[in-house]
Parts: C-alpha cells; structure tokens; sequence
C-alpha cells in the first residue's frame, strides 16, 4: 500500500483536524495514511513517502507555527533535495492579516520547490475571516484533488 505523510503546522489545533479529517479519504483511496503532529525531516526522508500533503497555518507575520519550525528550518539548513516528492499544500490564514496571509504555506511552498519536489495541482488557502471550520473547505478539495490527480490507487 502506498503511503501517505500528512505534516502539520498548528497553533490552536485547526490545522490538525484538517489532516485527522481527511486521514479516511485517504485511507479509502488506497493510502496507509501518517500524520505527523511534530514533524522532523527525517520522518519525510527515511522513510518512503509515495505522496506528502502539508496542512500548514500562519502565526506572528506570515510565520511558521513553533511545531512546524524545526521541518522548516532542517530543509532550509540541509537542503536536502527533494525531487523525488509529490505534495498537496493546504494553507490555513486570515485574510485580515493583510500581506502576510498564508504566509507559512506560501514560504513552504517555495521551499519545497527550491529542494526540486513537485506540487500537483494549486495551494488550497483557507481563509478564517470566511470559512469557520477549515475542514468544510479541506474536506472536498481533498476529494476534488485525488480526483483530478488520479491518486486513487484503490
Ligand atoms: C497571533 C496570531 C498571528 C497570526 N498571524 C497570521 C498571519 O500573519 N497570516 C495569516 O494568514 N494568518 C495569521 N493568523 C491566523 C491563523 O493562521 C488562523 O487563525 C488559522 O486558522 C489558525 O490555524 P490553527 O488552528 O491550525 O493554528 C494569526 C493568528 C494568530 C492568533
């Protein structure tokens, strides 16, 4: 079975419902699903990781939350290159942060990118000044998005 990381970058737990809901439509496409609440790069490189999604919110000024900055910086530090990683970005923000709006995802992206990983298909930005629970949003781009990447291997 392929397997599935979803990493999580969370103040108040928003980002982690997100990954805990849409754990199952993963697991019903064929995927052994991880989450990993604590994430270091070595869960994303000593293991095989067939597919990544990253669900990632913003503190400070377009900042990483505490728990996603040991990740952030490790791929900054080591540049380990990742060419060989297909992921999915789930951005939580607020848009009345002005330009700092999803600002982790949008720094994450341009990380993952710089390492060579390819992202399939846009950034999902979940916007908390018009969606409360940013699972009613995640939860059908994530369905949307296996379909249209054909990552159904069930
Ligand atoms: C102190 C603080 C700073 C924030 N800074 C930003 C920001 O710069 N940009 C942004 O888009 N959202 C910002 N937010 C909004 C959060 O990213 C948003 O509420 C998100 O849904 C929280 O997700 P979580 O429950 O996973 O922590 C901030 C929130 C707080 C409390």
């Amino acid at each position: 079975m392929p397997m599935l990381k979803i990493f999580v970058g969370t103040m108040y737990g928003g980002a982690l419902d997100v990954a805990e809901q849409v754990k199952p439509v993963f697991e019903e496409a064929g995927y052994e699903v991880a989450i990993f609440d604590q994430p270091t790069l070595e869960d994303l490189t000593d293991s095989p990781t067939d597919l990544a999604l990253f669900c990632v919110s913003t503190t400070g000024s377009g900042d990483f939350p505490g728990n996603f900055v040991p990740f952030a910086r490790a791929i900054e530090e080591q540049s380990p290159g990742l060419a060989s990683l297909r992921y999915g970005l789930i951005a939580l923000g607020d848009s009345s942060y002005g330009d700092t709006f999803c600002g982790a995802g949008r720094q994450l992206d341009r990380l993952l990118e710089e390492q060579g990983a390819q992202r399939l298909g846009e950034r999902l930005e979940v916007d908390a000044m018009e969606t409360f629970m940013a699972d009613d949003e995640a939860l059908p781009w994530v369905e949307e998005w296996i379909e249209s990447q054909q990552l159904k291997v069930a």
